[in-house]
C-alpha cells in the first residue's frame, strides 16, 4: 500500500510538531506548510528528523495561500495528502474591551481563517481520494473558560466552524472522510521547552493524533485532553447533539 501523507498547517508551533511526531509514528509522512526557511529548519530540530518530511512555504493567512498549496500538489509539484491537520494560532491575554482594531482582525485572521482557508482549500481534494481521509483541527479551552482574552472568540469560532462541516460531512452520501476536534484544555509545548516549564511534551501528545488518525471509530468527535491520562485513554465524544 502507497505511504499516506498528512498535510499540517501550522506545522512550526507545538501542536503542528506533535502532529508531525504523530505522523511519522504511526508510518505516515508529512507534508509541512512554514513560513520560511528559518521556520522550517525550527521544526526539523523540534521533530527531530528531516526524513519523511516535505515542507512548502506559503502565507497560511493569506486567503488564496492554502489553495496555492492544493493547486501544486495536483499539478504534482508537491506531494499528496491524505490527512489534514490545522493548527495556526496565537494567544492574546488583552482584557476585551482593550482590544484595538488592528489587534482583533489580526487574531481573527491567524487563529480563525487560516485553519478556515485550510480546511476550504482542502476539502473537495479530500473528498476526491481514493481512500478515507481525516481533517482535524487543534481547539482549546479559551472559549468555555473565558481565559485568554481574544484567545477564546477564535478558537470558538474555528469549534462552530467545525461543527458545520462534520454536519455537512455526515449529510454527504458515502463520504470517506473523518472530521474531528483535537480539544485541548491543557499546556503543550516542543520537547525541550516542556521539559523547562514542566507541561505535557509535544511527543506525549502526539498520542492523541496517532488515535485520531488510526481508530476510524472516531468520527465528527471532540477529542479532549485535559490530564496526562487523557493522551493513553482517548476521551473521544461526538460533537453534534442533534
Ligand atoms: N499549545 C497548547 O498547549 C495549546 C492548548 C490549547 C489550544 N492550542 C491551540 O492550538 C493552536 C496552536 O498552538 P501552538 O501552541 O502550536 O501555537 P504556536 O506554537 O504559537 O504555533 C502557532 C503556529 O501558527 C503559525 N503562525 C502564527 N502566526 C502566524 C502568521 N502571522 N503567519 C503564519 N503563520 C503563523 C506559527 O508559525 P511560526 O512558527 O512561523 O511562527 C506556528 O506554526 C492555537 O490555536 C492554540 O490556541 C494550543
Amino acid at each position: 500500500m502507497a505511504i499516506e501523507r498528512v498535510l499540517i498547517v501550522g506545522a512550526t508551533g507545538n501542536i503542528g510538531v506533535s502532529a508531525a511526531i504523530a505522523s511519522l509514528r504511526t508510518g505516515r509522512e508529512v507534508l509541512a506548510v512554514v513560513r520560511n526557511a528559518a521556520s522550517a529548519e525550527k521544526f526539523f530540530t523540534n521533530v527531530g528528523t528531516k526524513e519523511g518530511i516535505t515542507t512548502v512555504e506559503a502565507d497560511v493567512t493569506a486567503r488564496d495561500g492554502m489553495q496555492k498549496v492544493v493547486d501544486r500538489v495536483k499539478a504534482g509539484e508537491l506531494p499528496g495528502f491524505q490527512h489534514v491537520y490545522a493548527c495556526v494560532g496565537l494567544w492574546l491575554v488583552t482584557p476585551v474591551h482593550e482590544v484595538s482594531d488592528e489587534q482583533l482582525r489580526r487574531h481573527m485572521r491567524i487563529g480563525f481563517e487560516s485553519n478556515f482557508f485550510a480546511y476550504r482549500a482542502t476539502l473537495l481534494y479530500l473528498l476526491a481520494q481514493p481512500s478515507p481521509t481525516t481533517f482535524t483541527a487543534c481547539t482549546g479551552s479559551a472559549d468555555t473558560s473565558g481565559y485568554a482574552g481574544l484567545t477564546g472568540p477564535t478558537q470558538g469560532a474555528l469549534v462552530a466552524m467545525l461543527n458545520a462541516a462534520i454536519f455537512e460531512n455526515q449529510h454527504r452520501p458515502n463520504s470517506q472522510l473523518r472530521i474531528n476536534e483535537a480539544r485541548l484544555n491543557i499546556r503543550v509545548e516542543v520537547d525541550a521547552e516542556a521539559e523547562k516549564h514542566g507541561v505535557m511534551k509535544a511527543s506525549e501528545y502526539a498520542k492523541v493524533y496517532e488515535g485520531i488518525l488510526e481508530r476510524e471509530e472516531i468520527e465528527g468527535s471532540r477529542v479532549v485532553v485535559e490530564g496526562p491520562g487523557d493522551v493513553h485513554e482517548l476521551r473521544a465524544e461526538k460533537k453534534l447533539k442533534g
